[in-house]
């Protein structure tokens, strides 16, 4: 197979090739059209269809004869715990899970928010909402109650599912007053809440709302599934804009179950019944995707694993799972590699194991630096694979698809448009730019299926991703192709930064710094970190009057990031400077402030108001450790 033709066919003949690939998915009933452009730029995949997800990820399976088959391992070296769940288990969990949430009320079309931990537990939440036709919600475990509150607030659960804590590393993060924090800032209120009791922590119940999970589904009778229309909402997934409200990325269920099965076997080239790790975390889009629905659908071992890259116990935990679970497909996000290699730079753990079972190693999230590339390249001897995606498209928008065609890797880049995707690169006023020249990463409508076909009852906003350019789809990155048609990904052009392999909003940072009595002005910078890929750096102005050690401010500041945003932004360093630079129609002109903080060439733009403010952010910068050396 050439890329080139199936690339081709994606984008000349959309609804014959998505249609050929909707053939792999159960449907209760089939589609109308395949295509339905009639209210652009809202396009709607497979109109007419109706299916059920969870039927296709578990009981299709089971009645396929992967009955025994392993579903999900669910390896915890927290915990010390490995344990293995088939199919047919599986199926019965979720199907009793399902029934027990039925009989609180929820049904088609309900929201359910899930804050869990990685443990099997918040799989079988997230199927038995889709097994009914409700919508799920999941919230990354590490947002702090503020973030969780917002997030309450917008999907409106009926039900919210949790557990007692997580375990990161070594500590054990109670979570149950984290869920009861968020819901008394909240206005709306859930009417319930099942919570999993883990043996590390033992939750407080609250009477007449809190259900214990084990208690909740003893006599429940099992669902069955409740088909749902293609275009119906599946899930909602929150994710940084660049201001502190976070965008809810809406995913159907017909587009989505169609791409991800595709994509299992032209982009990940596995085959069904083979073991695949993502090593991430369900509360991100790589979570939702390819722990999750993708595997499953495809009728993939998945693994779910709870532990770090390092330190639980050591730099060789990858190395282990993969040797003992016999994992075929490793899909992670660079800094996870680049914390091995900073703890095992010679490999001295991987030679404790054996991982010839290993075909490939997946990596997205972040831009994937040629030195960690290089490394891993050299450590595996597999390929390593770059690939370029974001939570509102939920699988890859640019990558070296491994089913069609193997091209040559090229450092840097994560190599093609995947089929679907009609990406180009254009200039400030729209234009299409040549191969070689950097800009705007577009992609021209329709985005194929599985993409956001909006946000959660956010029509309007959604509407700022396409209607900047009309007919196209901003991804908010920027970047390049060069002449043999490989795409370059240089970052964000918008106030988004990656932190560890995850999406934060140094809007809403700043919105929180902003909020401290002392402080006059700020902003929140990424700057390039070794590890985390980047790291949010505060510059701040404080009130005229205010004579307080600036290092109070600063700790205190960090403190309410922590609080209100969560520890997962890894905001530690803050300046106090007399004044931010600006441009004379009074904008802070963060591009050249980035530049600094990262210690690069800058030129003073003409239309900065007192350039003489440089030197201070200079300064300042120095004092916190960035800037040139
Ligand atoms: N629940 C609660 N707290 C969490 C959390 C969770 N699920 N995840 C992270 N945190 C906390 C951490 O405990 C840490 O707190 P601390 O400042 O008190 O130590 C803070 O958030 C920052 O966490 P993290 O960025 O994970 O830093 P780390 O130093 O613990 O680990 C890495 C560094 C590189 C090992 C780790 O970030 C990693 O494995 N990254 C891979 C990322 C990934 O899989 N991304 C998904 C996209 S593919
Ligand atoms: P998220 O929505 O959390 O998946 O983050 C999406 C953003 O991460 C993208 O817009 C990019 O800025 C960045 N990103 C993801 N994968 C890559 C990659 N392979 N190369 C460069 N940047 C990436």
């Amino acid at each position: 197979m050439k890329y080139q033709e199936v690339y081709a066919r994606s984008i000349s003949e959309p609804a014959a090739f998505w249609g050929e690939a909707g053939e792999a998915i159960e449907w209760t009933k089939k589609w109308d059209k395949v295509l339905d452009d009639a209210n652009k730029p809202f396009y709607r995949w497979f109109a007419g269809g109706e299916l059920n997800t969870c039927y296709n990820a578990l009981d299709y399976h089971v009645a396929e004869g992967r009955k025994d088959q392993v579903a999900i391992i669910y390896d915890s070296p927290v915990t010390d715990t490995v344990r293995k769940i088939t199919y047919g288990e599986l199926l019965e969990e979720v199907s009793v899970f399902a029934g027990a949430l039925g009989g609180l009320g929820v049904a088609k079309g309900d929201t359910v928010i899930i804050y869990m931990p990685m443990i099997p537990q918040a799989l079988t939440a997230m199927l038995a909402c889709a097994r009914i036709g409700a919508v799920h919600s999941v919230v990354f475990g590490g947002f702090a109650p503020n973030e969780l509150a917002i997030r309450i607030d917008d999907a409106k659960p009926k039900v919210m599912i949790s557990a007692s804590c997580g375990i990161e590393g070594k500590k054990v993060l109670a979570y149950k007053p984290l869920l009861d924090e968020a819901i008394r800032i909240a206005a709306h209120k859930p009417e319930k809440c099942v919570i999993y009791q883990r043996p590390q922590v033992s939750a407080e119940l609250a009477a007449g709302r809190d259900l214990d999970w084990k208690a909740f589904v003893q006599n429940a009778a099992p669902a069955p599934c409740v088909p749902v229309a293609a275009t119906d909402p599946l899930y909602i997934l929150y994710t940084s804009g660049t201001t502190g409200k976070p965008k809810g990325v809406m995913r159907d269920n017909g587009g989505h179950a169609v791409a991800l099965k595709w994509s299992m076997r032209y982009i990940y080239d596995v085959q069904p019944g083979e073991v695949f790790w993502a090593a991430s975390d369900v509360g991100w889009v790589v979570g939702h995707s390819y722990i999750v629905y993708a595997p499953l659908l495809y009728g993939c071992t998945t693994i779910v694993y709870e532990g770090k890259p390092v330190g639980t116990p050591d730099p060789g935990a990858f190395w282990r799972v993969i040797s003992q679970h016999g994992v075929s497909v490793l899909f992670t996000a660079p800094t996870a590699f680049r914390a091995i290699k900073k703890e095992d730079p010679n490999g001295e753990y991987l030679k404790k194991y054996n991982i010839a079972c290993l075909r490939y190693l997946f990596l997205a999230g972040e831009r994937l630096d040629p030195d960690t590339y290089y490394w891993a390249s050299d450590m595996l001897k597999i390929p390593v694979v770059d690939h370029w995606w974001q939570t509102e498209t939920g699988w890859p928008i640019a990558a070296n698809c491994m089913g069609i065609e193997r091209f040559p890797i090229k450092a840097g880049s994560p190599t093609k448009p995947a089929p679907g995707y009609n990406v180009q690169i254009q200039d400030l006023d729209g234009k299409t730019l040549p191969n070689g020249q950097e800009g705007a990463v577009v992609i021209k409508l329709p985005l194929p299926p599985g993409c956001l076909p909006t946000l959660w009852k956010d029509d309007k906003r959604y509407l700022e991703y396409v209607m900047e350019r009309p007919g196209y789809y901003m991804t908010g990155d920027g970047g390049r192709f060069d002449e043999d048609g490989y795409l370059y990904i240089m970052g964000r052009i918008d106030d988004v930064i990656n932190v560890a392999g995850h999406r934060l909003s140094t809007g809403a940072m700043e919105e929180i710094v902003a909020r401290h009595k002392d402080v006059a002005e700020c902003a929140v910078l990424g700057a390039d970190d070794q590890l985390k890929g980047q790291v949010p750096v505060g510059f701040v102005v404080l009130k005229a009057g205010v004579d307080r050690k600036p290092e109070e401010i600063i700790a205190e500041l960090v403190q309410m990031v922590r609080n209100e945003l969560g520890a997962l932004a890894c905001f530690k360093e803050a300046a106090v400077v007399k004044a931010l630079p600006k441009t004379r129609s009074g904008k802070i002109l963060r591009s050249t402030m980035r530049k600094i903080v990262d210690g690069k060439e800058y030129v003073v733009p003409s239309t900065i108001d007192d350039p003489a403010v440089l030197g201070f952010i200079e300064e300042s910068a120095k004092t916190i450790g960035y800037g040139r050396k």
